[in-house]
């Protein structure tokens, strides 16, 4: 294995998880998604979150895992949907037991990221539109300076918005997310108002007791979309266009606050924002792989995921590609923030192929660093098993399994690399400030 390198001793070496994913409908009973899962045909298998691992009242557990594991961060969503059950009440408890959370982990050596919105929110506002409509921005905002309120003197790393394009491309063009829509017009709005939210709660946050210290920034799920064969202009341009629509778009908005979306025949709509330049003080990206669509004679579904016969696919439709994550982390360093990887891990039910995701992407990730990318901290995908959405209980990303019924969590074998590379890493740490790109 590679010598990896570049790592600093502040390095946040972190795993993730979304308070939905881990804690599961019963704990968020008043989110979009909890409604969602009861549909016929919304999940695969019919697959429900029930408690899922029951995270929130497991916590200090969990923090014991991830001590295991020598993290030093945890990056976690507050559940807007139990915060804020009905519009404008704020529940006491749920707030008191975020609180005792979040306490924990500071008083445990364990920095906390927290992410505002992870693809739930509640039903209150999903009635109302949800991102839908611009206007409702101001709910997310109130919600947000809340958050912010209650716990900025003991956080001070925090994610806006979770991928709004994978929102917007699932929920509103493939219709797998609620609220099922498939309408181009629709999803361009949606991540045209989702973006425009990251800089409304941005500016808020910034201005507040505590907002100069803190570090707040957008996730964006870094996807580009490449045919199988680029010799097929039918996959060529539609590969084109979902990654010109649904990934270059945001990176675009956040370099220049420009922000375009195309809606063939229709025309395209486009949203100006000056200010959106300078307001995030870091991008975290979540990197899996990049989506290789083949095309295939089906009407119904013409393009189909795919992998070239050298790569080991993951259970997810898509390759390992640790390739892809040095190229993106290369590409969005030309940003000029620093980055945080907010997510990256693999599903993977046989745990056979773990530690090569882990071994390939740390070396990526640490090549990256070498040639000067600002990286600021790792966040794998998912401390546990965790309930994946459309994809239910099929696709086993944690680090950590754990038992349905009694919920005893199990480091699997695959996992253990993760804490040999953060000590090895500890021990060979460098500073690499004087070579950054930027
Ligand atoms: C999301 C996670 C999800 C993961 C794996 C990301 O798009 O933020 O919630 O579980 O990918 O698919």
């Amino acid at each position: 294995m590679k010598n990896l390198l570049g790592f600093s001793k502040n390095f946040l070496w972190g795993s993730a998880v979304s308070e939905y994913q881990v804690s599961g409908a019963l704990y968020c009973p008043h989110s979009q998604w909890a409604q969602w899962e009861k549909k016929k045909g919304a999940i695969r298998e019919g697959d429900r979150s029930g408690a899922s691992a029951d995270h929130a009242f497991r916590f200090e557990e969990d923090i014991t895992l991830m001590q295991e594991l020598g993290l030093n961060s945890f990056r976690f969503s507050i559940e807007w949907s139990s915060v804020e059950p009905v519009e404008g009440q704020f529940n006491r408890q749920i707030l008191a037991e975020y609180r005792n959370r979040i306490k924990a982990l500071v008083a445990r050596g364990i920095t906390p990221m927290v992410t505002l919105h992870h693809f739930t929110h509640p039903t209150w506002f999903e009635e109302k539109g949800g991102f839908t409509k611009a206007e409702n921005i101001a709910f997310f905002v109130r919600f947000a300076r809340r958050i912010f309120l209650e716990y900025s003197a003991y956080v001070s790393l925090w994610c806006t918005i979770n991928e709004p394009s994978i929102v917007s491309l699932m929920g509103y063009f493939m219709g797998a997310f609620p609220p099922g829509t498939k309408d181009l017009t629709t999803a361009g709005v949606v991540l045209k108002n989702m973006l425009w939210a990251h800089v409304q709660v941005y500016e808020i946050l910034k201005a507040m007791p505590r907002g100069e210290e803190s570090q707040i920034g957008l996730v964006h799920q870094y996807l580009r979309f490449e045919p199988y064969s680029k010799w097929n202009p039918f996959s060529s341009i539609i590969c084109r266009y979902l990654t010109k629509n649904f990934h270059e778009s945001i990176l675009t908005f956040l370099r220049t606050g420009f922000f375009k979306f195309t809606i063939p025949f229709k025309g395209s709509l486009s949203f100006s924002l000056p200010s959106a330049k300078g307001s995030y003080d870091f991008l975290g990206i979540n990197y899996y792989s990049r989506a290789l669509l083949k095309m295939q004679w089906s009407l119904k579904e013409p393009l189909q995921a795919a992998c070239y016969p050298d790569e080991v696919m993951t259970d997810m439709p898509y390759a390992v590609y640790p390739r892809g994550f040095y190229e993106a982390l290369v590409d969005c360093s030309s940003l000029g923030k620093p980055i945080y990887v907010t997510e990256n891990g693999i599903a993977d039910e046989r745990d056979d192929r773990r530690e090569g995701f882990i071994r390939g992407y740390l070396e990526a990730l640490s090549d990256a660093m070498k040639k000067g990318v600002d990286v600021r901290g790792y966040f794998y995908w998912s401390l546990l098993d965790n309930f994946e959405w459309a994809e239910g209980w099929k696709m086993r990303f944690g680090l950590y399994s754990f038992d349905p019924i009694t919920k005893k969590r199990t480091l699997k074998k695959g996992s253990q690399i993760y804490r040999q590379i953060i000590e090895e890493a500890r021990g060979s740490t460098q500073d690499l400030t004087s070579h950054k790109m930027m």
